[in-house]
């Protein structure tokens, strides 16, 4: 199976030295990448600024932003079986980059932003057989917000955690399946997560109404 997979966070510059960007390391998309590797797929990785070096892949591509993003995911979305989008992908940007440096005057600062594009909304709306994996990072109504997501973006799986989770070792998530299966995924290492999710697509790839690739339709190995 051919693998697309993003990870990190974008950054979306305000002038040439500064940017707006969030707390993701890239843990989970690089562990999703080296997962994928192990499972025998040959691996597509674009990346953002991750925190350390990227793992091995048979294609990597570095990006800044998230309009970068998107023109290196769609570029090699058609040679993909399954896209894993596990990147924090800014979900706005400086309306407007300033050449340079802006100085600072006194008073206050107003910075308008614009809103990036969605790309997993986008490859949603083209998804032909290809398996869409989204993630979902919410702090409330985490299943509810998480379906809507899921459904909305045309996704066949979405991996929901919590703020906790950006940055750290070990998560807990919940894996919520297009065709109404759940399975939870207690106190885990990112690793470990990750061969789950690659297990869980490649059960979506010889059957797209699969689910879970344990004999039960839901699982929590943590409790
Ligand atoms: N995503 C994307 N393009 C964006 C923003 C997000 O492809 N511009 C992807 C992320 O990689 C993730 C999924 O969409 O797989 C969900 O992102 P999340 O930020 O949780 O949700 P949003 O859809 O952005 O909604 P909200 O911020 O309102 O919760």
């Amino acid at each position: 199976m051919h693998f697309l997979i993003t990870a990190g966070p974008t950054r979306e510059f305000i002038d040439d030295v500064r940017f707006l960007s969030n707390t993701s390391s890239g843990r989970m998309g690089c562990a999703l990448a080296r997962a994928a590797k192990d499972a025998g797929g040959r691996v597509t990785l674009v990346y953002g600024a991750i925190a350390g070096a990227p793992p091995e892949c048979d294609r990597l591509v570095p990006v800044t932003s998230a309009e970068e993003m998107r023109n290196a995911v769609i570029e090699h979305a058609a040679r993909a079986d399954a896209i894993i989008m596990a990147a924090a992908v800014a979900d706005y940007r400086p309306a407007e980059r300033t050449p340079g440096k802006i100085k600072k005057s006194d008073g206050e600062l107003v910075l308008r932003l614009a809103r990036t594009p969605d790309i997993l909304a986008e490859l949603g709306r083209q998804k032909g057989d290809r398996i869409l994996v989204g993630f979902a990072l919410e702090a409330e109504n985490a299943r509810e917000n998480a379906l809507r997501k899921l459904r909305a973006k045309n996704l066949d799986l979405i991996v929901v955690n919590g703020p906790a989770a950006m940055g750290a070792e070990r998560a807990s998530v919940e894996l919520l399946f297009a065709a109404g299966a759940s399975q939870k995924l207690s106190n885990l290492s990112k690793a470990e997560i990750a061969a789950r999710i690659i297990r869980a697509v490649e059960t979506l790839k010889v059957n797209p109404q699969g689910s879970t690739d344990g004999p039960s339709r839901t699982a929590d190995p943590g409790s």
